[in-house]
Formats: structure tokens, C-alpha cells, sequence
């Protein structure tokens, strides 16, 4: 590998199955110093423009992302896939490609197909950010979750985790995986059989959602309604009760469990609305909790 790829490849963050455990520790400990930053504006990056490249919708991701870049004194760029030339046609490569000969000096990047994200990487010359690439990776969706574990237990090793839903198509639950267990975390699934990913077996097991109900944290996934017709699942009502976190499962988990969500949520399909809210519930302090990882990790790929 040259040195130029080599370098490229540590400011880069295409996901966390690739990164060691201190690498992911690293991240962790410097979004906790942003964290405890009073300022809220600190220029450490005055002179870098940033590209936010989201061929996806996003809220939190994309919000997060320049709230990150902002607080950090990047001079940043959005791009909005609507009234772009790819409605020409022109492809996600050469839009890439056109931002970087441009002189961004970083790109944050979001799309659907898997793969792409690696064949971009290797054909552009700035380091880019995986915003979520299909059900591949959202590596800094994991990150925040860890951080989230990790102020509130201490520690991530040694933490049971059950991971409830659609993991067949999740990015959240895959990133999950890898960051948790290189952390010394155990990982549980819990899925309907047409959610179920048979490569991930190898790695977790599945149990029951009376058994997932008893680990540490219980990170609850969006169904995505906009994938599936209610055949697949039955109707939303019945995989609620048979594989939702209902108020009355709620009620019954140990004290010290924490609720967590990547979001958005489909309130009352895998969450009851009550439980968003509910005093073990994380998953606003996650959001929270996008904005020094996602300072971390811009600051990684351009310092
Ligand atoms: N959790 C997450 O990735 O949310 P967005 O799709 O809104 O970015």
C-alpha cells in the first residue's frame, strides 16, 4: 500500500468492522473531551471545507454532521441529491469526484448501494465518512451508541447487549456488532425469521424477546415500513406485541437497563410511544451524543 493510501485510509471511516479496539477507544475518548468543551465554537478546523454528500434522506445524521463541522470552524457544503445534476444522470462517482476537484478537503457520505462507498475510497484523494452505506455500515451511529454506554456504565466490556428487530437491513445493528464486541461487549439479536441475517450467526446469537429483555441494554430498530408490506411482518400491531418494547415489557426490565434507539422511531410498531420517554430511556441523549463523536471523527480525517 502507498503512503498516500495508507494515510488516507486512517483519516477515513468507512466502517468499524475495519478498526481495531483502539482505534474505536481513541474516538470515544476524544468526542469525550469535545464533550466537555464550554465553548460551543472552537476553530480547530478554520481553514478545511467539509462536503456533507447524502444520497439519502437523513435528519440526525446529516444535522449532526454540520453541527459537528460548524462547532469545529469547517466552512461547510451541502449537497441536496434534488436539483443536482444527478437528476441528469451524472453518476455518484463523478459528483464525488466534481466536489473533491473543487478542493474539499473532506466528504461525509450517505447512500443506498452497498459496495460503493469502498470503490469511491479508492478512486477519490480526500478522506471520506460513511454516513450509512445501505445495510453495510453507519459507523457513527455505533460510535454514538457506545458513547452513550459508556457514560452512562463506565465501561463497555462486559455488557450485555440485545439488538431487537430488523437486523437483516440494518447498518445500525451490523456497526453495532463489530464496535461492541472488539469493546468486549456481549451481543444478542432477537428477530422475526424474515429479519434474521444467516451470515451474522456466526457472530451473535438469536434469542427470545423475554431473554433479550434481560441484558443491559436493549437497543430497539426501526421496522422499515418503507421495505416491507405488511404481509412480511403480519400487520404492525401484531409484531408491536410480539416483538416491540412494550410499556408493559418496559415495566418489567431490571432498574439498571438502559433503552436505546437509533431512530426515527415508529411509535407504537417497535417502541410504545410512553417508553421513548421513559426514565431508562437513552434516546435523545443518543442524538445528543451525535455531535462530539461526529467532532471526533471530522477532526480525525482532517487533522
Ligand atoms: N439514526 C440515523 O441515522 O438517523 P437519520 O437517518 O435521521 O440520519
Amino acid at each position: 500500500m502507498s503512503i498516500l493510501s495508507s494515510t488516507l485510509k486512517e483519516h477515513s471511516l468507512l466502517g468499524l468492522k475495519e478498526l481495531s479496539a483502539s482505534e474505536i477507544t481513541s474516538i470515544l475518548d476524544r468526542a469525550d473531551y469535545w464533550d466537555r468543551q464550554e465553548q460551543k465554537l472552537v476553530p480547530a478546523l478554520a481553514n478545511k471545507f467539509v462536503a456533507n454528500m447524502f444520497f439519502e434522506s437523513s435528519t440526525r445524521t446529516r444535522f449532526s454532521f454540520e453541527m459537528a463541522e460548524k462547532r469545529l470552524g469547517a466552512q461547510v457544503l451541502n449537497f441536496a441529491a434534488a436539483n443536482s445534476s444527478l437528476e441528469k444522470g451524472e453518476s455518484i462517482l463523478d459528483t464525488v469526484r466534481t466536489l473533491e476537484a473543487m478542493g474539499m478537503d473532506a466528504g461525509v457520505i450517505r447512500l443506498k448501494p452497498v459496495g460503493m462507498l469502498q470503490e469511491l475510497a479508492e478512486r477519490v484523494s480526500m478522506p471520506l465518512i460513511n454516513a450509512g452505506d445501505g445495510n453495510n455500515e453507519h459507523p457513527t451511529q455505533a460510535l454514538l451508541d457506545l458513547y452513550t454506554m459508556k457514560k452512562h456504565f463506565g465501561e463497555i466490556k462486559g455488557l450485555k447487549v440485545s439488538i431487537i428487530g430488523d437486523i437483516k437491513h440494518s447498518r445500525v445493528a451490523r456497526s453495532n456488532l463489530w464496535a461492541l464486541q472488539k469493546l468486549g461487549a456481549e451481543v444478542k439479536f432477537t428477530a422475526p425469521d424474515v429479519f434474521k441475517a444467516p451470515e451474522l450467526e456466526a457472530y451473535a446469537p438469536y434469542v427470545s424477546i423475554d431473554e433479550a429483555m434481560c441484558s443491559d441494554v436493549v437497543m430497539m430498530l426501526r421496522v422499515q415500513l418503507e421495505r416491507h408490506h405488511e404481509g412480511i411482518i403480519g400487520s404492525t400491531e401484531q409484531y408491536r406485541l410480539q416483538y416491540g418494547l412494550t410499556e408493559e415489557r418496559a415495566a418489567k426490565l431490571a432498574p439498571h437497563v438502559v433503552i436505546m434507539h437509533p431512530a426515527p422511531i415508529n411509535r407504537n410498531v417497535e417502541i410504545d410511544d410512553a417508553v421513548v420517554e421513559h426514565a431508562q430511556s437513552r434516546i435523545f441523549k443518543q442524538m445528543s451524543n451525535g455531535v462530539p463523536i461526529r467532532m471526533a471523527v471530522t477532526e480525525r480525517a482532517l487533522r
